[in-house]
């Protein structure tokens, strides 16, 4: 059956079947193979679409603001200060006045709640650009760059080392049971995703041929893996006050060379980025004169390293991105 998302919204890859999922993946290719052949794809000519941010970003604006113009819409930006939106206007109405004006949202911030209050009251398909709980347009940039390096999703290891509790541990976890994709995080017990989504993940990983499992030692999580993933230790929006904490849960499972070395031979080290793989951040800096750590997640060796693909992996949000406002708004 042919495969039509059009008029969706983009909150989870709950929401989509792995059929769905791979239309995107194929979609993005296409993207990509024509933006490097630079033949013009302005198939959106005359919509507009509007990026709220209510927290910072490079990527994810970036691969929204090019996708749009590549695909000749009209692009809006309001940054966490310049919109009415919450302070003096709810986020209902603002989904409504924004529905009448444009033909898409992204939205990045806190709450999933947010989002899904736009998405009930905007009548035009809104996207989910990272919330606290989950990171999708990430999620298609990852599974198409793990596609390219190893040739497969199905079957593939993989593992995640860090806070699995956080957007990225829960997406990747979803992501991973969707493509049929062994998933391991690998983390200290107080940083496991919560019992439900595991639950839920469970069930969508044993229909499409996967594995979920948690584990708090780190020769089991990384032996054999095709891909190891990891993020930052404090999210966005999570106080100062948790970095002494998470250091101390976290400093064991850095990803570094002998982590490297228990994973398979041609393994891949991907991180959807920023990341504090040295001291040349303002906060990497901070970090090292208050805890005498100069790498956090990544050893500075493994991220600059030969099986790192981060910098493809980043590029990758840009068609993947391209291919959800086409597919939603065509
Ligand atoms: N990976 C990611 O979402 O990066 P930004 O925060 O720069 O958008
Ligand atoms: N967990 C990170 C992901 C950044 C892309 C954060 O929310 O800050």
């Amino acid at each position: 059956m042919a495969i039509n998302i059009r008029g969706r919204n983009f909150l989870t890859l709950l929401d989509f079947s792995p059929a769905e999922i791979r239309y995107l993946l194929d979609l993005s290719k296409n993207f990509k193979d024509l933006k490097r052949a630079g033949t013009p794809h302005r198939y959106l000519e005359g919509k507009n679409i509007v990026l709220l941010f209510e927290k910072t970003s490079t990527r994810t604006r970036c691969s929204f603001e090019v996708a749009g113009m590549d695909l000749g819409l009209g692009v809006t930006y309001l940054d966490p200060g310049s919109s009415q939106m919450g302070k003096k206007e709810s986020i209902a109405d603002t989904a409504h006045v924004l529905g009448q004006i444009y033909d898409g949202i992204e939205y990045r911030g806190f709450s999933q709640k947010v989002v899904e209050t736009l998405a009930e009251n905007a009548g035009i398909p809104v996207w989910n650009g990272l919330t606290d709980e989950v990171h999708p347009t990430q999620m298609l940039a990852d599974l198409l760059t793990m596609e390219e390096k190893k040739g497969r999703l199905k079957g593939l290891h993989f593992t995640y080392f860090g806070d699995a509790r956080n957007n990225m541990g829960n997406s990747l976890m979803i992501a991973c049971a969707k493509m049929g994709i062994h998933f391991t995080a690998c983390a200290p017990r107080e940083l496991f995703p919560a019992p439900a989504l595991v639950e839920t993940c469970k069930k969508i990983a044993a229909e499409n041929g996967g594995t979920i499992r948690l584990t708090e030692d780190i020769t089991e999580g990384a032996s054999g893996a095709d891909v190891l993933y990891t993020d930052i230790w404090v999210s966005m929006g999570e106080p100062d006050s948790v970095w002494s904490e998470r250091i101390r849960l976290l400093k064991p499972y850095q990803v570094n060379a002998k982590v490297m070395a228990l994973a398979k031979s041609d393994a891949i080290f991907m991180h959807c980025l920023p990341s504090f793989h040295d001291t040349n951040t303002t906060i990497g800096k901070e970090i090292a004169d208050k805890f005498g750590i100069t790498e956090m997640e990544v050893s500075d060796e493994v991220f600059s390293g030969p099986q790192s693909v981060v910098f493809e992996e980043a590029g990758n949000r840009m068609h993947t991105i391209k291919a959800v406002i086409y597919a939603t708004l065509h």
